[in-house]
């Protein structure tokens, strides 16, 4: 008997019971003051989050559906534009900017390798024409974490317009929006917020906004210029997603309660254990060493592990639900997501079921190893922060 699923999958997220609370209210007028000053309070929250004095946005849709804004307002048909990738969401950015008629250069690495920022500059000098450079923060599909600061580095020393998903990323792992010089941020509701999805946040900065005059893709509903005129009068073009602006409300309370350094450095803590109890399970780890996620870890099973039995037993069995494989790596690979509202208990969990799964799907014995390795990663952390 299991009471309620546990999310261990890299977004939409746990809910924590206040957030869910925040949810269970009637709905407002979206054009009253009440929502302005919801919308007022989140903006403000999430730009201290994104670190930026730029424009933030709060679009209703998915993060792809900021990212798609951001090509929709910075890429004209035919425009060279720089995507710099190494999984399946660094594809997609670069489909979705095809898709915008861009004439995409790829600069492609093996997955589970991060994007070089010497290469990278090196392909921006061989391109003097793009003006557009597509990041991403944290490749999800492979567990792993782009150095952001490096790379917009070289963006911006080329003079290029940085735009960075950093869907699984912000509000979990540090990011300053402004320091490092990135024109365009995008991250999604459902992920580190700790809300249901339905909001696409959006950082734009001058030059982007500079930008965006110039570029003649179609645009309606994603047209950040009718975004940001509605904004100011506390409004957003059309109707957002209301309950989900409680959930942000709440959840950026949160976050500012425990601290954003205190959540960073969670964060980290709880990757250190997953990668810990899933070696010690016999998993490979993926991602390059020094590049591994904070929020999802990817491994390859032990040899003679069917990933889809593990999964389908792992919910079944234990109410545990984590994710396969994407793309190339679907059946191949498992990715545990630990980012929002999880603890080191949880990731015991999700360890100590996998545990027992293996031992019924005769892969290994159950002896606890797995959270034993756990106990081991948290020796010198002190108690009260764990
Ligand atoms: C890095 C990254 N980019 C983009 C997306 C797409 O976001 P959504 O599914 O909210 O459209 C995701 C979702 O997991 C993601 O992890």
């Amino acid at each position: 008997m299991t009471f309620a699923p546990q999310l261990r999958i890299p977004g939409p997220t746990p809910l924590p019971e206040r957030i869910v609370r925040s949810m269970t209210r009637p709905m407002i007028d979206h054009r009253g003051p009440e929502f302005a000053t919801i919308l007022a309070e989140i903006t403000a929250g999430a730009k201290r989050v994104f670190k930026t004095e730029n424009d933030l946005l709060l679009l209703t849709s998915s993060g792809t559906g900021g990212l798609e804004s951001a090509v929709a307002n910075l890429v004209s048909p035919g425009d060279e534009v720089v995507v710099a990738l190494c999984g399946n969401f660094g594809e997609r950015f670069a489909a979705l900017a095809a898709a915008y008629g861009a004439d995409v250069v790829r600069l492609e690495f093996e997955w589970g390798q991060p994007v070089d920022p010497d290469d990278l500059s090196v392909v921006l000098e061989r391109h003097p024409k793009a003006r557009l450079l597509l990041l991403t923060h944290n490749e999800t599909s492979t567990g792993l974490t782009n150095p952001l600061r490096e790379l917009a580095r070289a963006g911006r020393n080329a003079d290029r317009i940085v735009v960075v998903d950093g869907v699984s990323s912000i509000s979990s792992i540090a990011i300053e929006t402004d320091a490092w010089g990135i024109d365009v941020a995008v991250s999604g509701s459902q992920k580190g917020w700790m809300a249901p999805p339905g909001f696409a946040l959006v950082s734009v900065s001058e030059r982007a906004w500079a930008q965006q005059v110039k570029a003649r893709s179609p645009r309606f509903y994603f047209d950040w210029k009718e975004a940001k005129a509605w904004a100011e009068k506390g409004m957003t073009p059309f109707t957002p997603a209301v309950s989900v602006a409680f959930a942000m409300q709440e959840g950026l309370r949160m976050l500012e309660e425990e601290g954003l350094e205190n959540v960073y450095q969670r964060h980290a803590r709880l990757a250190r254990a997953t990668q810990a109890g899933l070696e010690a399970l016999g998993f490979q780890l993926f991602a390059r060493d020094g590049y591994r996620s904070h929020t999802v870890t990817s491994a390859l099973p032990p040899p003679g592990l069917d990933v889809n039995a593990l999964r389908k037993l792992l919910d079944a069995r234990y109410g545990v639900v984590i994710a396969g494989g994407q793309g190339k790596m679907t059946g191949k690979m498992v990715r545990v997501g630990h980012l929002g509202a999880v603890a080191e208990g949880d990731v015991v969990q999700v360890i100590w079921a996998i545990e027992q799964a293996l031992e019924e799907l005769d892969i290994a014995p159950a002896d606890g190893r797995g959270v034993a390795a756990i106990t081991a990663s948290v020796q010198g952390v002190p108690a009260a922060t764990r």
